[in-house]
């Protein structure tokens, strides 16, 4: 039978609300329905509903380009269900273990491409062809120098601060560099207007992070060791100019060795991009206050530091460090499952089968291997993956070895420090955050991302003196509800010197 005119619209959802009988219908596109559509749900407060809840909601004000307080929210902590934009750039199977940018399959951008031709790709959307890939990578590479002046800002760090923290400084410092690139200062709608010189503007900023991302990751790392810094070189590519920034000392005609810079590219494509994860995320939700480049990759760098993401690989080798030996396995597993600790390297919010990424990094790893020798901590890696698989609490919950298992071992095995690792993530994944961060900007009408928030804290109440608050005293107080008592090393001494009343 036909379609009548009364029939609603379709593909659509037809959601009742039960606590009024009224029901509406939502459109759903690319199975995904729009969140500000649950708006429509409300009702008049009745006793035992809080103010705070905003069930009610005057219908006059709902509009489709304005959302004001009222109605249904959409409650989901740790962004579990939401979708935040429509994006073409990657997409992911998390059940069938699929990668692929732009379309075109990880496991033969591995094989065939290139870091640089697979952040073309992401960026632009199609594989290029050679002259639009010679005039991208020239850009690039010629925007690897950096302000004379960072090298006055990373050498201000400690020797031993963590290179994260130095980088994602630096990418803040970078944006005071480019003030022509700053929205806050060359006009609000400098990337969002659709002409061309708002494209060569926002492609110059892209080519600029993208190449200086290696000189200020080479700069972390020499300026922890006292070593003088080095200036890019003439004709290499990324990962080469990169190494060569990290490890020249005074040899003539130095070239980073050829395996080693091919495995280090394609753990960069590895890494590029992994559609809207946590860090690409933080980039968009700074990057849509339209504030410039520099400060949202540097978000990016901040969110990507963070154990649960970025971090990881660093966490693995420390893991794997502590547990000691493939004999002591059992008992590491046992405490997994006790949560007293994680298993890092393990675990993923969307793949809930092998993350392709690992199985391709496993084979990159025989080819350093082979180079460098097998990484004592191998042996119990293998262990504990093999363990991990065949174990319940692991197969129950799809927890598989992520990106992050196997790559933190070639770097080690590449002679990086441990707390590098996140750096080595975080160079790459800067042509992620940028291709989305294009998209954005691109997609014209940007709105800045603020999410809501279900309140539940108290009603409104009257203020109370202090004298009234003394008489009711802190007798059940919340554990946390007021700050706590710190150690401060000279907390004896000041301690003694008061008590003296000299
Ligand atoms: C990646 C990660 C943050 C995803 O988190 P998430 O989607 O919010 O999943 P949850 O934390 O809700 O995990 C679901 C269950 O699996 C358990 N779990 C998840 N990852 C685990 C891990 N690595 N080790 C032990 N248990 C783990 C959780 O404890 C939880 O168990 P429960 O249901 O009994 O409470 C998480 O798997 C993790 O912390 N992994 C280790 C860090 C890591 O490798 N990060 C790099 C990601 S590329």
């Amino acid at each position: 039978m036909g379609r009548t005119l009364q029939d609603p619209p379709h593909p659509s959802l037809t959601i009742t609300d039960n606590r009024t009988g009224k029901t509406i219908t939502v459109p759903v596109e690319h199975n995904s329905i729009p969140a500000t559509a649950f708006k429509q749900l409300n009702k008049e407060l009745a006793e035992g509903d809080r103010s705070e809840d905003e069930v009610e909601l005057d219908e006059a004000e709902l509009t489709p380009w304005r959302v004001w307080q009222g109605g249904i929210r959409v409650y989901d902590p740790g962004y579990q269900n939401t979708a935040v934009i429509q994006s073409s750039i990657t997409f992911i199977d998390g059940a069938k273990g699929v990668l692929r940018h732009r379309g075109y399959p990880i496991e033969q951008l591995a094989e065939k491409s290139t870091f640089l031709e697979t952040a073309y790709l992401l960026l632009y959307g199609e594989l290029p062809t050679k002259a639009q890939y010679t005039l991208f990578s020239t850009e690039v590479m010629h925007h690897t120098f950096v302000h004379r002046d960072l090298e006055d800002i990373i050498g201000s760090f400690r020797h031993d601060a963590h290179p994260m923290s130095i980088l994602t400084a630096a990418f803040a410092a970078l944006g005071a560099y480019s003030p022509e690139g700053n929205p806050s200062l060359a006009g609000q709608k400098i990337y969002t207007m659709d002409t061309e010189a708002s494209l060569q503007l926002m492609d110059k900023q892209i080519f600029r992070l993208i190449g200086k991302s290696i000189t200020l990751a080479a700069m972390a790392y020499r300026m922890r060791q006292g070593r003088q810094f080095v200036a890019p070189p003439a004709n290499m590519g990324f990962a080469d100019s990169f190494l060569f920034m990290m490890d020249h000392l005074n040899e003539t005609n130095y070239r980073p060795h050829p395996t080693v810079a091919k495995a280090l590219d394609t753990l960069f494509l590895l890494h590029a991009d992994h559609e809207m994860n946590a860090s690409a995320a933080a980039v968009l939700q700074v990057g849509s206050t339209l504030v410039d480049p520099y400060s949202a990759v540097s978000a990016g760098c901040a969110a990507l530091y963070g154990p649960l993401h970025g971090g990881a690989n660093e966490a693995v080798i420390r893991m794997l460090i502590s547990i000691g030996g493939p004999e002591n396995v059992p008992a590491y597993i046992e405490r997994v499952k006790r949560k007293e600790v994680v298993l890092s390297g393990f675990g993923h919010r969307i793949y809930v089968s092998a993350d392709p990424r690992s199985t391709i990094i496993r084979k990159i790893a025989d080819d350093v291997f082979a180079l460098t020798g097998k990484d004592p901590l191998l042996d119990t890696a293998l262990a504990l993956r093999d363990a991990a698989l065949k174990d319940e609490y692991f197969i129950s919950r799809k927890l598989y070895p992520n990106v992050d298992f196997f790559s933190g071992l070639i770097y080690r095995a590449l002679g990086f420090p441990t707390d590098f690792f996140p750096v080595l993530f975080a160079v790459p994944r800067v042509v992620g955050w940028l291709a989305h961060w294009r998209q954005l900007m691109l997609s014209r009408n940007v709105k800045i991302w603020r999410p809501r928030q279900v309140y539940t804290g108290e009603g409104e109440r009257a203020y109370i003196g202090m004298k009234e608050r003394e008489e009711k005293g802190t007798e059940g107080t919340k554990r946390g509800g007021e700050p706590t008592k710190v150690q401060h090393p000279t907390s004896t001494r000041v301690f003694l010197a008061r008590e003296s009343k000299l």
